[in-house]
């Protein structure tokens, strides 16, 4: 493939036009534009790359399953989920840009998607009239092993991506999630992070250039927009600032053999003890390794009673036998043995993160649906700052085995991640974190009622976690995106309701995005319910 140069396609500024403003946000601004928006579109994209095959309006056989493909939450799949009046799947940046700009033209709301894994699906869903950006068919990757870099357009998947990797160099990868399916666009912009976290920070504290289209259909370089706005764009939400087209990846080098493992442990094989050991041991231990902690609750032995059961998933970048001896030295009451160590590449070790089967062909990380079953989910997100007693943990248990249908993910932050300054990039839980917790609902079965009390349960459990977590304000990170924190309607002052997701998610960054926000796109286009808001516009 050829990347796209920035200077090759160049648009006009398109003023933007208060056209159809008293419709707009009706639910005839749909019908209305639908003839318009077309013919605009195809007037502002390249002629030498038609437009027409990529749109898809809902009069076309394949609509739905354009749209299906990439939802990957299956409380946005359902027959009351608000659809778009339109897919666009760009087969080139001109109709990235010609979306901008007709977009605008019309005031009409565009969600853009890359991989479809928002966890509260705001890249497909809208409260008023909308139309998808949808990015899936931009995903050429291409590896420089010579210079350690990659270019990857937004619309790959991460499995893509370390495919693409590992098939120029064993010795090479990149630190960023763990589900192979997530997209690029989102991930990175969002400031991912995977099980590398603790050598080499997170996937943004990795990328070095990016290409994206502005608000007036500009194709931008980080030389031509700037370090402000490629700081933004790399952790602050690609969504709030423009299109992302792709990024340019530092490498990292990564050994030829790693090691994986799982072990799990319940409360009656002293689980309490084990994971009080952990919380002290996984932020400070050596940094190539990385042991993720999973609380679930499962039966006990005794028939009818419950218990819960700690996970132990590790990532070393290192041989089993180091491994083994450095845990018997620095955490012996997990009581690792060399047989629950499992040796892998670092690629195949993608597989073992995701629970397929690590004997499996590795092209299957080049497949595009997820492996596992789709769910119904919720997430929520908190940091933890100080270690938590074993009181404290006797009554997480108690409060867990009571609401029985969650789980939490400790994710274990420290060394690299406490070197890198929280000014760094927007992502600002660095120094001073011990580790992020991730909780979780799963559930199978569709219907208000279910779906209320499944994250009523993910709420519980939330409120119970205060005393333990971050405050003033309390954290949350930005890539597990959480509707619960506040939504903005993005009115005339989006700014008081932005600040109140914005601070959990940003902290003190949160202030320098708005002023960047402001700068580079005033008038708020690029927006979605937790978008990063503009200061108030002085002149109105
Ligand atoms: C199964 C699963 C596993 C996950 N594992 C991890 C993990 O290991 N580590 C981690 O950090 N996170 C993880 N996440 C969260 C994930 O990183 C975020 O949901 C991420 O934003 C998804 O990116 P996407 O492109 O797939 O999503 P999308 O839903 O397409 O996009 C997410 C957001 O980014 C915006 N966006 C997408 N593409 C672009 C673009 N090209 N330009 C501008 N804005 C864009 C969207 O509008 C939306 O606001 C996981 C999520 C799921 C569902
Ligand atoms: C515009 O909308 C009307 C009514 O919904 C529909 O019949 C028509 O086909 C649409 N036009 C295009 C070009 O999609
Ligand atoms: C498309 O371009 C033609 C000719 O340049 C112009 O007459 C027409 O108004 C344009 N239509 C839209 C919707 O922009
Ligand atoms: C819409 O559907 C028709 C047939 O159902 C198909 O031929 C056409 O290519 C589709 N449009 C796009 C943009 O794919
Ligand atoms: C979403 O719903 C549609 C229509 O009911 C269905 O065909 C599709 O399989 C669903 N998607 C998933 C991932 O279950
Ligand atoms: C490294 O990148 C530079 C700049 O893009 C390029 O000129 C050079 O050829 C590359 N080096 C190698 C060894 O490929
Ligand atoms: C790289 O990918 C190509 C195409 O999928 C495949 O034929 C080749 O065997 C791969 N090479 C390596 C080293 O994995
Ligand atoms: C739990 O800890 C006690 C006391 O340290 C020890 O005797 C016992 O063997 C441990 N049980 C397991 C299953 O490891
Ligand atoms: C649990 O119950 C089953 C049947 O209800 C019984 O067969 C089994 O022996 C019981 N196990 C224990 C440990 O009590
Ligand atoms: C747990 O126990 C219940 C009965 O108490 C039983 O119905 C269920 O199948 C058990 N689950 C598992 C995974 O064994
Ligand atoms: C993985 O697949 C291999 C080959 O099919 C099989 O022998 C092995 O038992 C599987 N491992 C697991 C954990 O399922
Ligand atoms: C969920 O919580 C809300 C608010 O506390 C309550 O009104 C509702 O009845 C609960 N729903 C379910 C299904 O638990």
């Amino acid at each position: 493939m050829e990347l796209l140069s920035p200077r090759r396609i160049q648009l006009s500024i398109f003023p933007i036009v208060v056209l159809l403003s008293t419709i707009a946000w009706s639910a005839s601004a749909a019908n209305s534009a639908n003839n318009t928006f077309l013919h605009c579109l195809i007037n502002h994209s390249d002629p030498s790359h038609p437009i027409t095959p990529a749109i898809f309006t809902p009069n076309n056989a394949s609509f739905s399953s354009v749209l299906d493909a990439y939802v990957r939450n299956l409380r946005f799949n359902t027959s009351t989920t608000r659809k778009p009046f339109l897919i666009i799947t760009a087969l080139h940046a001109s109709h990235i840009q010609a979306s901008i700009i007709c977009a605008q033209t019309y005031k009409l709301q565009m969600k853009i998607r890359s991989g479809g894994h928002n966890y509260e699906g705001v890249s497909y869903v809208a409260e008023v009239p909308f139309f998808i950006l949808d990015m899936f068919n931009l995903r050429t990757i291409e590896v420089d092993i010579a210079n350690e870099t990659a270019w990857v357009e937004a619309g790959a998947t991460l499995g893509e991506v370390y495919y693409g990797i590992a098939n120029k160099s064993k010795i090479h990868g990149f630190p960023a999630g763990v589900c192979p399916t997530v997209g690029v666009g989102g991930h990175i912009s969002g400031g991912g992070y995977g099980n590398m976290m603790r050598k080499y920070g997170l996937s943004v504290d990795n990328v070095v250039d990016a290409q994206m289209v502005d608000v007036q259909g500009r194709l931008l370089d980080r030389k031509s927009m700037g370090e402000d706005l490629f700081w933004a764009i790399t952790g602050g939400g690609g969504s709030s600032f423009g299109v992302v087209l792709a990024y340019k990846l530092k490498l990292v080098r990564v050994p030829e053999i790693v090691t994986v493992f799982q072990v799990s442990r319940t409360l009656e094989q002293n689980a309490t003890d084990i994971v009080y050991s952990w919380q002290h041991v996984a932020p400070t231990i050596d940094n190539n390794l990385f042991i993720r902690l999973i609380l679930d609750v499962v039966n006990g032995t005794q028939n009818g009673t419950k218990t819960v059961r700690a996970s132990f998933v590790a990532q070393y970048l290192g041989d089993s036998k180091s491994l083994v001896s450095l845990l018997n030295e620095k955490f012996p009451l997990l009581g690792l043995k060399q047989s629950d160590c499992i040796e892998t590449s670092w690629l195949r070790s993608v597989l073992f993160w995701t629970n397929i089967n690590i004997t499996t062909p590795v092209e299957v990380l080049l497949d595009r649906q997820p492996q596992s079953h789709v769910n119904f989910l919720k997430r929520k997100s908190d940091y933890v700052q100080k270690p938590i007693s074993k009181e404290g943990f006797k009554g997480i248990w108690e409060k867990m085995i009571e609401l029985e249908d969650t789980l939490f993910q400790f994710n274990p932050y420290g060394g690299r991640m406490a070197e890198i300054p929280s000014t760094e990039k927007p992502f600002p839980h660095r120094a001073g974190n011990l580790w992020k917790l991730q909780y979780q609902a799963n559930w199978n079965q569709p219907g208000k009622e279910v779906t209320d009390h499944y994250i009523n349960l993910t709420r519980k459990l939330h409120k119970y976690m205060t005393p333990f977590v971050s405050k003033n304000p309390r954290e949350a990170f930005y890539n597990y995106q959480d509707l619960d924190l506040g939504i903005n309607h993005n009115g005339k002052n989006s700014y008081p309701e932005g600040r109140v997701y914005g601070e959990e998610y940003f902290k003190d960054n949160f202030n320098r995005l708005v002023e960047i926000k402001t700068k580079v796109d005033p008038d708020n286009f690029f927006r979605n319910e937790q978008s990063i808001p503009t200061l108030p516009n002085l002149k109105s």
